[in-house]
């Protein structure tokens, strides 16, 4: 894995999704020629690594991000053969049933699903049977709800503190729906923070006071996957 650090610093959204992408694919069984839906793909990074270190057919769906300037970064990246570019919303997923060999979501999950039938009701419906799905979040060590800590309060978007969860928060949404599940803090929590840190975005800049006061007490990434029952 080897990408131009300049399309990665122009592309990235939060922290480096290609590194968490690289950890949470590690000993998946993705095949070329799979069918692969990129659930919440911004702007495509994650799309670009699964079509270029798996040879995998991606949907790469996302709201904010217009599928025209996708498709442009597409042929940029020379997997535009591969990748489709879709603007839709997640709530409403327009696919057949039992569709897609495996989900893979990287930094979105928690804006759309964070309660307990999206999985269920919406994503698991158009995955094929023994599917893999791959998800990865921004989480927190344990459940923080009003207990906000004094030095955080400035630094943490109210609206997104609703979003993050711990991990046991989030596994009971998953784990009688899947098979092999596991899920856990990601080792790449730092790597993927401090390359979202140095990448100059006036976000990433805003973000770098929260990490610092953070120091590791609170916040995490939290990865998971298993195959569809
Ligand atoms: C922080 S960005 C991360 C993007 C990308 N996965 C990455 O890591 O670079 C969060 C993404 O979630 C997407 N998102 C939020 N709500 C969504 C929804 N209802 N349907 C589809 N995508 C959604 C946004 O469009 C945005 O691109």
């Amino acid at each position: 894995m080897n990408y131009d650090k300049d399309f990665l610093n122009e592309n990235m959204m939060g922290p480096n999704s290609m590194v968490i992408a690289k950890e949470l694919t590690q000993g998946l069984p993705f095949i070329k020629g799979m069918k692969v839906l990129d659930l919440g793909c911004g702007r495509g990074l994650t799309s670009v690594f699964l079509a270029k270190e798996f040879g995998v057919q991606v949907f790469a769906l996302d709201l904010w991000t217009s599928s025209t300037d996708n498709y442009n970064r597409f042929k940029q990246m020379s997997v535009s053969d591969l990748v489709v570019p879709l603007q839709i919303d997640a709530l409403n997923l327009p696919f057949p049933n039992e569709y897609f060999d495996a989900v893979v979501s990287i930094d979105s999950y928690h804006y759309f699903a964070n309660n307990d039938t999206y999985f269920s009701e919406v994503l698991k419906p158009i995955l094929k049977k023994d599917a893999i799905v791959a998800i990865a979040f921004p989480g927190m060590k344990f459940e923080i709800e009003n207990n906000i800590p004094e030095e955080m309060k400035p630094l943490w978007d109210e609206d997104i503190l609703k979003m993050v969860h711990s991990i046991d928060w989030w596994k009971p949404k998953f784990e009688n729906h899947l098979n092999d599940f596991q899920i856990s803090e990601m080792d790449c929590f730092d790597k993927a923070w401090s390359d979202w840190l140095s990448c100059e975005n006036p976000y990433a800049l805003e973000d770098m006071l929260m990490i610092d006061t953070d120091n590791g007490r609170y916040m995490n990434l939290i990865k998971l996957s298993g195959r569809v029952k």
